[in-house]
């Protein structure tokens, strides 16, 4: 069953809780929190104390998706604000075991991201650990950006790395995702799909998660024909 957890960070940020609501009530499956150091990445978004806020307004599973330096360091401070998946960038600590051991540890889901020019094999040494890869399909940073098709491959590559391995592992995809390509991610692998501008700007949020819902399971049906 395809999961989507759509990105806040193309919402209306100055009513950020009415907008969490309307997901929930849209039927999104987890809501997925886009963390940004301005050093990682050249954009500074949201931190623990606005995730802690509006834990309490939803009942929606958090994805924290940290676009941070040496992430290890600050996994206490999303375990405490309420994160359910916390996602670390492969490619943003030399202790990328010591990250997800420590997510673990606390009994949350561990992600890995990886970012469009990164090989996946990066993250072999913590396949048997996390329950989450998501594979950015855009360079991370901003929302509203173009779906990048080149990296269509390489989620097939992920998909069969997950398929030897015994853990179940969701195989996620992040950026530029739409109603337009969300077939293909899902053909080519992916379970578990963020989208941000595509249901903020659609202008109708539950009508947006829908039309990728029914796209995600046409797809899978494909598949099994
Ligand atoms: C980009 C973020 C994505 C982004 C998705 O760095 O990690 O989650 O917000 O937004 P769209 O779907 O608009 O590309
Ligand atoms: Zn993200």
């Amino acid at each position: 069953m395809i999961k989507i957890a759509p990105s806040i960070l193309s919402c209306d940020l100055s009513r950020l809780a009415d907008e969490v609501k309307l997901l929930e009530k849209g039927g999104a499956d987890g809501l997925h929190l886009d963390i940004m150091d301005g050093v990682f990445v050249p954009n500074l978004t949201i931190g623990p104390l606005v995730i802690k806020a509006l834990r309490s307004k939803t009942k929606l599973p958090f994805d924290s998706h940290l676009m941070i330096v040496d992430p290890e360091q600050h996994i206490q401070d999303y375990l405490e604000a309420g994160s359910d998946i916390i996602t670390v960038h492969a490619e943003a600590t030399k202790n990328l075991r010591q990250a997800i051991d420590k997510i673990k540890k606390a009994g949350v889901k561990a992600g890995v991201s990886v970012k469009p020019g990164t090989a996946p094999e990066i993250i072999e040494s913590v396949l048997k650990k996390v329950d989450l890869i998501l594979v950015m399909t855009v360079e991370p940073g901003f929302g509203g950006q173009n779906f990048m098709p080149a990296l269509l491959p390489k989620i097939k590559t992920v998909r069969q790395m997950i398929d030897r391995q015994k853990n179940k592992i969701e195989l996620g995809v992040d950026g530029g995702i739409s109603a337009k390509n969300v077939a293909q991610v899902v053909a080519a692998g992916a379970s578990f799909i963020v989208a941000g501008s595509y249901v903020f700007k659609s202008g109708d949020v539950t009508a947006a998660i829908q039309c990728l819902r029914a796209k995600a399971d046409e797809a899978i049906t494909q598949i099994f024909k």
